[in-house]
């Protein structure tokens, strides 16, 4: 293979693909899409629906199978990178197998520059060739974009910076001194409650027909949190969710 595209197509709202990331698309002879099991089918959905809808030229599209991840491992870093090395040599495989003038596609959730490992895995790829392919990278729109569009809302104070954390680093470092907007990803437990005096802009399954936004006190509306999170994971099937909290004004 000579190139590989990899194209943010945003958090889940078709529309959100930008004319950019078409024009990427419509490059590509191979896409890999990347298949996390059946819970995560409607994500793969969603990409064969931004496929449809956007390519018009002849391709293929091969299923890359994520290999199992050890979810309660002991060391954390150790754990994630023998995943990724695991990835990366299922995915050398699968794109040593196109042929040498072929270009590929891997579709990325929101933007590849934002909790994603795509183009860490496909790093790895290329450092163990000794005449690698290249690698153009178009961005997408975040979930924290989708997010504060959703709300009308600026995820930083006036001149404020804002932090942008997991759901894990929150629940074991807090919130650092001095920081008073955080926007947090990959958070199944609902962190927030910690926080009962803070704001919360919460969304989830943004740019879909089943998203939801909520957004108040932490302590007013944290439960009706909880119980949309769970119910939206019963209509839907998945649930990503993302939410900035903020600091009340003078603590
Ligand atoms: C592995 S990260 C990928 C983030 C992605 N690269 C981005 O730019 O948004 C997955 C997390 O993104 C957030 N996320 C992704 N899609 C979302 C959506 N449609 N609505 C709300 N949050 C979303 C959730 O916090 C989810 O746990």
């Amino acid at each position: 293979m000579r190139l590989l595209h990899v194209i943010g197509i945003g958090a889940g709202d078709p529309d959100q693909v930008t004319v950019a990331a078409v024009k990427a698309m419509n490059e590509v002879d191979v896409f890999v899409l990347i298949d996390k099991g059946s819970a995560k089918q409607e994500l793969v959905d969603v990409r064969t629906r931004i496929l449809d809808e956007h390519v018009r030229r002849p391709h293929r599209v091969v299923e890359f199978v994520d290999p199992p991840r050890d979810r309660t491992p002991r060391d954390y870093d150790a754990a994630v990178d023998t995943w990724h090395e695991a990835r990366a040599r299922a995915l050398g495989d699968l794109l040593a197998a196109e042929p040498d003038d072929a270009v590929g596609g891997m579709l990325v959730w929101g933007d590849p520059s934002l909790y994603d490992s795509t183009l860490r895995v496909v790093d790895r790829v290329r450092a163990r060739l000794d005449d690698p392919f290249e690698v153009r990278v178009t961005p997408g729109v975040t979930s924290p974009s989708a997010l504060a569009a959703a709300h009308g809302t600026v995820l930083n104070r006036v001149g404020e910076p804002v932090l942008t954390t997991t759901g894990r680093r929150l629940r074991e470092d807090g919130v650092p001194d001095g920081v008073d907007a955080v926007v947090v990803m990959l958070d199944s437990d609902c962190g927030f409650l910690a926080l009962p005096d803070w704001h919360v802009h919460w969304g989830a399954n943004l740019g879909t027909p089943d998203a939801v936004v909520l957004a108040g006190r932490v302590s007013d509306v944290g439960e009706e949190i909880m119980r949309a999170r769970a119910d939206l994971r019963r209509r839907a099937g998945w649930v990503m969710d993302t939410y900035l909290v903020r600091r009340p004004i003078g603590r």
